[in-house]
């Protein structure tokens, strides 16, 4: 990879436009964005329902939809934005980390287009995407507040959770990351055990609408004097309830335990990035990444955090290619150019930038 030319987020950076791709695990996503926060198109195409019968993303399949759907998405988010690739000055990709066979197509699309535009060819880190998201907003409607460092960020998403410090633009620091299952794994494997519907997620908090927060007293691994996350734990306790509940033949109280799991898995988050930002004397906090859709995480924050907080639009906050651009941008701005034989990093950490 290319040295950054400019890291200091005083330096003002040249305006560029770019079209992004994502499509590292079962979204197949095209957007165009200007100068790292103004959206002109974010297209995504959810392939959730192909899934849903396996209960997961279910890989080849994944791959093989990101192929038959990935040009209509790019050029329609081209039509959307009023755009062609001469219009531009970048492409950007997800290069990982994510799923190898679903990453390739959208990296293969980028190569073509780059190579047929001439424009340069950016690779970007799916989690540094996610914490981009924390810039975007539509075109024409109002700026969002600015985002200042040094800022603590939680993502939170199907494959990670990670509380990160970071400094400045592309400066981070990896404070700790979950032991076992990410917090959208968490939501989505007792989602299954509930038989409630892939994506997990959203499923839990329409089911916790209706539920009791404390009737059931799920542990909370705190892991005390570590930014580590931990969630096995909890699930293990949900499935030990749903258990014994069923073998007892009563009803089983879904809308109670999705209630009660989902408030212990967002205490543990918003407590723990509190408390981290304080101990790095963060100025702003950011949260991104699917969990971040939740409606409870959401108000939970809102009340606790002391400092500025940023959480994304609902639209931002699961996969997307406005992300993608706005990372991409910052990367692109300040010198970064990938070569056309980068390989995508289907384990790729944020620690690693
Ligand atoms: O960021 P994302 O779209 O993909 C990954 O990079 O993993 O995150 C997907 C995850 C899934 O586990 C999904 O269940 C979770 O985000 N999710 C939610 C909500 N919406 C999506 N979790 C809790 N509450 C939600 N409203
Ligand atoms: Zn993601």
């Amino acid at each position: 990879m290319s040295e950054l030319l400019a890291e200091n987020s005083s330096v003002e950076l040249p305006p560029g436009r770019v079209l992004a791709i994502e499509s590292s695990c079962d979204e197949t996503a095209a957007a165009i964005v200007e100068n790292g926060r103004i959206i002109h198109s974010n297209l995504v195409a959810s392939q959730a329902s192909l899934h849903a019968q396996y209960g997961g993303v279910f890989p080849e399949v994944a791959s093989r939809q990101h192929i038959r759907t990935i040009f209509t998405i790019i050029d329609q988010s081209l039509k959307k934005a009023h755009v062609s690739l001469s219009d531009l000055d970048a492409i950007a990709v997800t290069r990982g980390p994510g799923l190898p066979g679903s990453l390739v197509v959208g990296m293969n699309a980028a190569k073509g287009l780059a190579i047929a535009s001439g424009l340069p060819l950016i690779g970007v880190n799916h989690l540094e995407a996610h914490l981009y998201s924390a810039w975007l907003y539509e075109a024409g409607t109002p700026p969002k507040s600015e985002v200042e460092f040094p800022l603590l960020a939680l993502i939170v998403s199907g494959g990670h959770t990670e509380l990160v410090f970071m400094e400045d633009h592309s400066k981070y620091r990896s404070l700790g990351s979950t032991l076992d299952d990410a917090a959208g794994e968490a939501f989505d494997k007792v989602a299954r055990l509930l038989n409630l519907e892939y994506p997990g997620g959203p499923s839990i908090q329409k089911a916790a609408e209706e539920g009791d927060v404390e009737a059931f007293d799920f542990p909370r691994a705190w892991l005390e004097g570590s930014s580590n996350f931990s969630f096995s734990g909890l699930k293990t306790a949900v499935l030990r309830e749903v258990q014994k509940i069923k073998s007892s033949r009563k009803p089983l109280p879904v809308s109670d335990i999705a209630a009660s799991f989902q408030k212990a898995v967002v205490d543990v988050l918003v407590g723990k990035t509190i408390q981290a930002a304080e101990a790095w004397n963060a100025r702003h906090i950011v949260v991104a990444g699917g969990v971040s859709a939740n409606r409870c995480l959401r108000q939970e924050f809102q009340y606790r955090s002391k400092l500025p907080l940023h959480i994304p639009s609902l639209d931002f906050c699961t996969d997307n290619a406005a992300m993608v651009a706005a990372a991409g941008y910052q990367r692109f701005a300040r010198g970064q150019r990938d070569d056309i034989a980068m390989d995508v990093l289907p384990n790729w950490p944020i620690s690693e930038l």
